[in-house]
């Protein structure tokens, strides 16, 4: 556990999985967390849950891929809560998975335009914020473990989480001497809707006796065993930590 009262953390994608973990584990630590994503219903429950464990949230509706719904979150956050902190961009989608000469070149934008293109836009406004308010912050982005391997079929998500690399590393080396931390995390399989959807295009027997047998640990991650990773990337316990990729992926890229 870290204290984190009085900071306040911005987390995307926060309506399920990796993202709704991370939103209630910054509010257990006492962080005020402003909750992002595009569907309002979920949001909303979000916000009840950790206001009914005495905590404080904000939902703002968001598509990540949108320059202006992304302005429109962050002053959501600042006019809300009077700063950004922390931010967290962990939107993504895993797009239709297809041999490169069958992608539709939409698909293509439709994946670079959420995981990559959001990211930036994420990036842009929350250190503007942050280099606004002069007190540094730190800023996670969920990249995967297909931020360094590919899989057939993989082409549209493999490069834009291969991009958050390339996107992290930079920024990370921009924003340091403001007090502004930037870090990857990239989880291996965890137990979301989008794995779930992920291993129904893939198939049980692609899934069970190709993926999971690389997966020391021999279990999928939980969406909280992630936002122990970020949420400590935040935290002062890291503070002389940026530019870095931390995987927790159960050992999955230990051996080919
Ligand atoms: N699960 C895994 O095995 C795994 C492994 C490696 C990396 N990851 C990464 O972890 C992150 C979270 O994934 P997850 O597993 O938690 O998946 P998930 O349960 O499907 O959650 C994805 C989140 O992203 C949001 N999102 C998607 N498109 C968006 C957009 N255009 N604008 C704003 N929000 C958007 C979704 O909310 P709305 O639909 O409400 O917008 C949802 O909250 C992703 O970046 C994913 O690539 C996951």
């Amino acid at each position: 556990m870290s204290n984190m009262q009085d900071k306040v953390a911005l987390v995307t994608g926060a309506s399920s999985g990796i993202g709704r973990a991370t939103a209630e584990l910054f509010a257990t630590n006492g962080a005020k967390v402003v909750v992002a994503a595009r569907r309002g219903d979920e949001l909303d429950a979000l916000v009840a849950a950790i206001e009914a464990a005495g905590g404080q949230a904000s939902a703002v509706q968001t598509d990540v891929s949108k320059s202006e719904d992304v302005q429109a979150m962050v002053q959501h956050a600042v006019g809300t809560f009077g700063r950004i902190d922390y931010a967290v961009n962990n939107a993504g989608i895993e797009g239709v998975f297809s041999a490169i000469t069958e992608l539709p070149d939409e698909e293509w934008d439709r994946v670079l335009g959420i995981n990559l293109r959001g990211v930036f836009l994420c990036m842009k406004h929350q250190a503007r914020a942050m280099l606004a308010a002069g007190q540094g912050g730190a800023i996670v982005n969920v990249g995967s473990v297909n931020s360094f391997l590919g899989f057939p079929t993989g082409s549209a998500y493999c490069t834009s989480k291969h991009g958050l690399i390339g996107l992290t590393t930079s920024v990370s080396a921009e924003l340091a001497v403001q007090g502004i931390r930037v870090n990857l995390v990239c989880p291996g399989i965890v137990d979301t809707p989008m794995h779930h959807r992920a291993r129904n295009l893939l198939g049980d027997e692609i899934y069970d006796q190709g993926v999971l047998p690389s997966v020391h640990l021999r279990r999928a991650g939980r969406p909280e065993e992630i936002a122990q990773a970020i949420v400590f990337l935040c935290s002062d316990a890291a503070s002389y930590i940026t530019g870095t990729t931390l995987t927790p992926d159960g050992g999955l890229t230990l051996t080919v």
